[in-house]
């Protein structure tokens, strides 16, 4: 019986102990990790998100850019930090596809982390140097079909968008081609710009200003209806691609074990990040949008995560890539 006493009492201590500790958070400022180089479209996303966390929170959410290994270095990184709402990731697909394209990973990314909540899922654009000569997505598959050996595709590692996205149209045309790769598409999108590379499939908030500046040619967008911001384009399906169809989702993760009470704090921050008029504007000019707030939960992240590694995992064993 006294020990029972004993027991309850110290379960009591420890939640009082959690809840003081969530009070006084944050009381010093926050990373944010980016598993990406920066000026790349994760990049952009964390900064417009971490810049008005910083205004809710009232301390500094810092952006650190870890990339390379397709993003697993940044997500390794974050899944060992402290669980004390310090350190957080801001991933993409690649948290649920790198499960599978990686034969080892440090990691688990469906019980390592605590999801915060989704932030918004973006559609990609297949993109070539201005240079290329191809005017339409059925000529640019005709010559890239012809010009195998030469042509060559840039992305931001094994577990990228962009890599997930390559794969996807390099098995719909039936051809490989040279693979690039970068830590970010933020540097992928200098070379392309520069005519060092040929070909890239990256997200609308890296390559809408790049089109309508006329630096690199855009031939299809691949969600199922075209954006907004970007109404010339086609989409994958009208354009003779329907295999190549990819939204990148993006989520907000701490590590696992970091207590409730933090992480709800840091949804608190995130659903008022989503609504800020000025992250809204600047998503709308990138061809994104903000997920609906009951999307943006840490339970629905949490069970998103492992219901993305089910849905991906087929289609990659399919195509037969990993890394080690
Ligand atoms: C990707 O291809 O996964 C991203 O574009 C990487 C990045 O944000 O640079």
């Amino acid at each position: 019986m006294r020990l029972k006493t004993f027991a309850v009492a110290a379960v009591a201590l420890v939640a009082a102990a959690g809840s003081a500790f969530a009070q006084s958070f944050p009381s010093r400022p926050i990373t944010m990790v980016v598993p990406f180089a920066a000026g790349g479209p994760t990049d952009t996303v964390a900064r417009l998100v971490a810049q008005s966390m910083s205004e809710t929170l009232g301390q500094q959410v810092v952006v650190e850019n870890v990339g390379g290994a397709g993003g697993t270095l940044g997500a390794a990184r974050v899944a060992k930090a402290d669980a004390d709402g310090y350190t957080l990731l801001l991933h993409h697909i690649g948290q649920a596809t790198s499960a599978t394209l990686y034969r080892k990973l440090p990691y688990n990314p469906a019980t390592d982390f605590a999801g915060i909540g989704l932030v918004t899922d973006v559609p990609m654009t297949i993109v070539a140097k201005k240079e290329f000569p191809a005017k339409d997505l059925k000529e640019l598959v005709a010559y890239v079909k012809a010009n195998a050996d030469k042509v060559t595709l840039a992305n931001a590692g094994v577990g990228a968008a962009s890599h997930l996205c390559g794969m996807l149209f390099m098995k719909e045309i039936g051809t490989q081609l040279t693979t690039v790769p970068y830590k970010g598409t933020g540097p992928a999108m200098n070379d392309l710009v520069g005519g060092q590379v040929d070909v890239m499939c990256d997200q609308t908030t890296n390559t809408t200003g790049q089109i309508k500046g006329g630096a690199i040619k855009a031939y299809a967008v691949t969600t199922p209806t075209k954006v907004a911001s970007l109404p010339d384009l086609p989409t994958t399906k009208d354009a003779g691609l329907p295999g190549v169809q990819v939204a990148v989702w993006h989520g907000l993760y701490a590590p696992k074990g970091t207590p409730a009470d933090v992480v709800q704090k840091l949804n608190g921050a995130l659903l008022a990040a989503l609504k800020n008029n000025t992250v809204k504007a600047r998503f709308a000019e990138l061809g994104t949008e903000p997920v609906s707030a009951d999307r943006a939960t840490p339970q629905v992240l949490d069970a998103f995560v492992k219901a993305e590694i089910e849905r991906w995992r087929p289609i990659i064993q399919d195509a037969g890539v990993f890394a080690d």
